[in-house]
């Protein structure tokens, strides 16, 4: 065998070896995978609560999807109906809505799967129920309209007696039936049927990830599952792991640090208080179209990516408030998507607490999220660094009335405008965004 052969082949294993990675059932090992990019650059998702909570859709106060965790009682698997269940309308309204991907509780900690699962016999969506196949059916509604699919999985169960056998066997846990005989092949079940892109796993806080066999489940997610390529996980996969393992950081819910997070993280926001749906909520309690936009561009403002959260009725619908909202935020991701899609933190998160700012590290472009128009006419803007030859614009502005600009003296950064006067609708919706070009 000559050299060259034998470097051609050299080179050929080392390649085959990078992209056949294959990574250890260890949390050091796991940690250096890189998220798939897809995640970072479409920063919008749309969570879905949706389960028998659905149909009592009320808790005192609290979540309602933690509803039996405070009565213990009651099935009202038969009560949810589904009547009005489309899964296409679903993706089509999310769609609407600017969000690239969706996340479904597949099973929340209650215990009721949304797809007919061996490990959860007639406590199903498709056995005992509405008789469909939710999680299918959704899968293939979102991936038909190009979004990405990903499902919620509850670790921990309230009430199932082998988890809770196994939780009486000692502290930690003297044995594990209920994650060889429930949690490993229902999550494997789950990766290999519906091929989800995002796994968010939560329900672990009671016991650490070796409990959980988490470090085994990534490894073969990572390494050998059909998606392994375009997975992307969380964080919450055991009492230690948040904030510390996995792939994107959650915090804790409704996490919004207010400042740049170099880990990528994700905002699991709600319309109102609780992410299942509550039939007793006052419209007041629910946030309105702007504060849910301004909320949103501060997570990717500060390197996150918003995960908002609809609650679905046990008829299948989508409360038409939260509709409303979502359509308004498509509304606005349709003229201010290219300072959102694929933008980066910038070297200044914000100035005040109402103007924000992204960039597009291809062109270097700078967008200013500025939240109230100033009675003045004129916004004061300490960054970015501007030169005569820089241009400004407000994207959406319908006017052929000139934004004009003043430069501090001496190459002092900021950059003041003066807007022009204009009528009302020739300005756009919620949260004006300029575009700096030929700024630094
Ligand atoms: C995990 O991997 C790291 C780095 O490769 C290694 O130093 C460590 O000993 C491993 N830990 C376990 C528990 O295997
Ligand atoms: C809700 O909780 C409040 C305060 O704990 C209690 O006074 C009230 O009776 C509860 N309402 C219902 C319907 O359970
Ligand atoms: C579920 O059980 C049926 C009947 O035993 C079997 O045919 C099927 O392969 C099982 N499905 C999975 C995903 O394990
Ligand atoms: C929406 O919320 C913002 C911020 O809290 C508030 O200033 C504004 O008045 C609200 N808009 C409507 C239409 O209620
Ligand atoms: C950023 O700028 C490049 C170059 O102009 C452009 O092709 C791209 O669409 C912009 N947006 C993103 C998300 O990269
Ligand atoms: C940026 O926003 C955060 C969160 O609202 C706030 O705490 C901080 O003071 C703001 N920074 C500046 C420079 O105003």
């Amino acid at each position: 065998m000559d050299i060259l052969k034998i470097i051609t082949i050299v080179i050929l294993l080392i390649f085959v070896n990078i992209v056949n990675s294959q990574y250890s059932a260890n949390w050091t090992e796991l940690n250096k995978r890189p998220n798939p990019a897809w995640y970072d650059e479409v920063k919008f998702g749309i969570f879905i609560h949706f389960g028998i909570y659905s149909v009592p859709a009320f808790n005192n106060g609290s979540y309602a999807e933690w509803y039996w965790w405070n009565l213990e009682t009651g099935n009202f698997a038969p009560m949810f109906n589904l009547r009005d269940f489309d899964a296409n309308d679903w993706a089509q309204t999310i769609e609407k809505s600017g969000a690239k991907y969706v996340v479904l509780t597949s099973k929340h900690h209650e215990g009721y799967t949304l797809w007919q699962s061996n490990q959860s016999w007639n406590w199903n969506s498709v056995d005992n129920g509405p008789g469909i196949d939710i999680v299918g059916e959704l899968t293939k509604a979102v991936k038909n309209l190009g979004m990405h699919m990903g499902l919620y999985h509850s670790l921990y169960e309230w009430y199932n007696p082998l988890y809770n056998s196994d939780k009486d066997s000692g502290n930690p846990p003297k044995k594990d039936v209920y994650v060889q005989q429930v949690l490993m092949p229902m999550l494997m079940d789950l990766v290999n049927t519906y091929e989800p892109h995002i796994i968010w796993a939560d329900g672990e806080w009671e016991q650490t990830s070796s409990y959980w066999k988490s470090t085994e489940f990534l490894s073969w997610l990572y390494s050998d599952s059909p998606v392994k390529d375009q997975v992307v996980v969380n964080d919450r996969w055991g009492s230690e792991c948040r904030g510390v393992d996995g792939g994107f950081f959650t915090g804790n819910d409704h996490w919004q640090p207010g400042h740049l997070v170099s880990h990528k993280w994700e905002n699991c926001e709600t319309f109102d208080n609780s992410y299942g749906y509550n039939q007793f909520q006052p419209a007041k309690a629910y946030s309105n179209s702007t504060e849910l936009i301004r909320e949103f561009v501060e997570t990717v403002a500060c390197g996150g990516n918003f995960l908002l959260d609809i609650g679905p009725d046990s008829e299948g619908v989508i409360p038409i408030n939260e509709q409303n909202n979502l359509l308004d935020m498509g509304f606005w991701l349709q003229i201010n998507g290219e300072a959102i899609y694929g933008s980066s933190p910038w070297r200044v998160q914000n100035q005040t607490e109402s103007i924000w700012f992204t960039t597009n590290t291809t062109n270097g472009n700078v967008y200013a999220f500025v939240y109230e128009y100033p009675e003045t006419g004129q916004i004061v803007l300490k960054d970015p660094q501007c030169k005569s030859s820089s241009v400004v614009t407000l994207l959406g502005f319908k006017s052929s009335a000139k934004i004009t600009t003043q430069l501090p003296k001496n190459d002092q950064p900021g950059i003041t405008l003066n807007l022009p006067f204009a009528a009302p609708q020739d300005y756009p919706p919620f949260v004006y965004v300029f575009k700096f070009t030929g700024c630094e």
